[in-house]
């Protein structure tokens, strides 16, 4: 009776800093800064109920997929894939990873850059008493500045590669803990206030009531794009932390419990912030820059509002922080356990070497920034590159993997833990990462490539 006691609690807690990396790495930015805006530009309502969609039917199985590989594999994703599959290609999608994490690194990063200098913006009094035309005035002038942006960025930088190389993971679990709910408390706040702006009913309505006429191929892709970017699927970063998961937690309700998070956190955002942008007269779709003009806006307009605003983008860049490290240790796991580097001159070189293209990606968004690709800049390019394309073809493959090469013992194995958990799922999971996610991911590759029309 007292063992049994004492192995659930131990297991509990053991979850719950599981579930508290995986959330720390799948909240963040994506959910708070491109959420919104990709929504914005993608028409609202309906963008959001295929993104609701994407999630439950791909997102899930995908991420549950990756666990299952991390902790069979027990190493990085290009290791992890060498363990369970000798002698067959599938590495290369963990080396795809691998290269997707460089990418998403230099992008991700120069937004991290941009909430800093909005806690130095708070802590100076110089955001106080501006006007709405004011505050849009003062995040352009910023991003075109070269100087500063790259600094934050620098810094940011800094700060991630600080916490991968002192190991202090299990410190940062401890503070998200209460850091992430926090967060969530401040959001919740935020929304409060901006549904009871002035004319906020709009921007209820374009966020809740699909409009059907505008989904197209483009507005399908950006969604299922969303989706992988927002979980942290598809390059590999939950095989690695997978691969650090016990053997005696649960997977399943691991990466349900995640997704159900991070997908609560996007939809409260877009709540703080729609309401606010059609109360303002701006619009939606104003794309990379709409939450940070927005948010000091509505902060402007609350009682504490600097207060407010200062704790908000601490806790913004301590949910950037989360999502850093665990792109970052993709690589720095890849060339320890596969180039045989230390764990330093890992961190190091990845570091120095994310940071190069980073600063290009910064400097993209002002002096660079008629330099384009497809139409793009190099902000632009990386973020398309890696969340619409290169994640959604990880996915893919990891549940084929799953669904198609790796033994259903196997995995019912790992999902089970041995056999000691129930996963009355299974079978539906089976199914579904044999046959619907892939079908799904390859339909909306095809049907946006004007392929395949429903
Ligand atoms: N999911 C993170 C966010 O929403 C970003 C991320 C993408 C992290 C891919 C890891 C891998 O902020």
């Amino acid at each position: 009776m007292n063992e049994s006691f004492s192995t659930d609690r131990d297991r509990f807690s053991g979850r719950f800093a599981v579930i508290a990396a995986a959330a720390g790495s799948a909240i963040g930015l994506g959910n708070i800064w491109r959420f919104p805006y990709v929504t914005g530009e993608n028409g609202g309502g309906a963008f959001l109920i295929i993104y609701l969609f994407i999630v439950f039917a791909i997102g899930i199985p995908v991420m549950t997929s990756e666990f299952v590989i991390g902790r069979a594999g027990q190493k990085n994703p290009y290791g992890s894939f060498k363990n369970l599959a000798p002698g067959k290609p599938w590495y290369l999608i963990g080396l795809m990873g691998v290269v997707a994490a460089f990418m998403i690194l230099a992008f991700y990063t120069t937004v991290s850059g941009w909430t800093l200098e909005y806690v130095y913006q708070t802590l100076t009094g110089n955001l106080q008493g501006k006007s709405d035309a004011e505050l849009t005035g003062m995040f352009d002038v910023f991003l075109k500045g070269s100087f500063r942006p790259v600094l934050w960025f620098l810094i940011f930088m800094g700060f991630t590669a600080f916490i991968i190389l002192s190991g202090v993971k299990n410190g940062i679990e401890r503070y998200t803990k209460f850091l992430m709910p926090l967060l969530i408390v401040l959001l919740i706040a935020l929304s409060i206030r901006s549904v009871t702006l002035e004319g906020s009913k709009a921007g209820l309505q374009f966020l809740f009531n699909p409009d059907f006429s505008k989904i197209t191929p483009k507005v399908i892709l950006e969604a299922l794009g969303q989706a992988f970017f927002s979980l942290s699927i598809g390059m590999g970063t939950l095989i690695t932390y997978g691969s650090y998961i016990q053997k005696n937690e649960n997977l399943g309700s691991s990466a349900l419990f995640v997704c159900v998070a991070d997908t609560a956190v996007a939809v409260i955002a877009g709540i703080a912030i729609f309401p606010a942008v059609f109360a303002l007269g701006g619009s939606p779709a104003s794309g990379t820059g709409l939450v940070f003009i927005v948010l000091p806006v509505i902060f402007q307009k609350m009682p504490f509002g600097q207060l407010f605003e200062l704790l908000f983008f601490i806790l913004l860049a301590v949910a950037a922080l989360t999502s850093t490290i665990s792109v970052l240790e993709v690589i720095v796991a890849y060339l320890v356990e596969e180039l045989k580097m230390t764990r330093r001159k890992a961190t190091i070189a990845a570091t120095l070497m994310v940071s190069v293209l980073g600063i290009i990606t910064v400097l993209s968004m002002g002096s660079l920034s008629k330099f384009l690709v497809f139409g793009k800049n190099i902000f632009g390019l990386l973020e398309y590159l890696t969340s619409n394309i290169m994640l959604p073809i990880g996915g893919f493959f990891i549940v084929l993997f799953i669904g198609w090469f790796f033994s259903p013992a196997r995995t019912k194995a790992e999902l089970t833990n041995d056999g000691k958990l129930k996963a009355g799922y299974f079978p539906v999971f089976l199914f579904i990462v044999k046959f619907v996610a892939p079908v799904a991911i390859a339909m909306v590759f095809l049907y946006s490539l004007g392929i395949f029309k429903f």
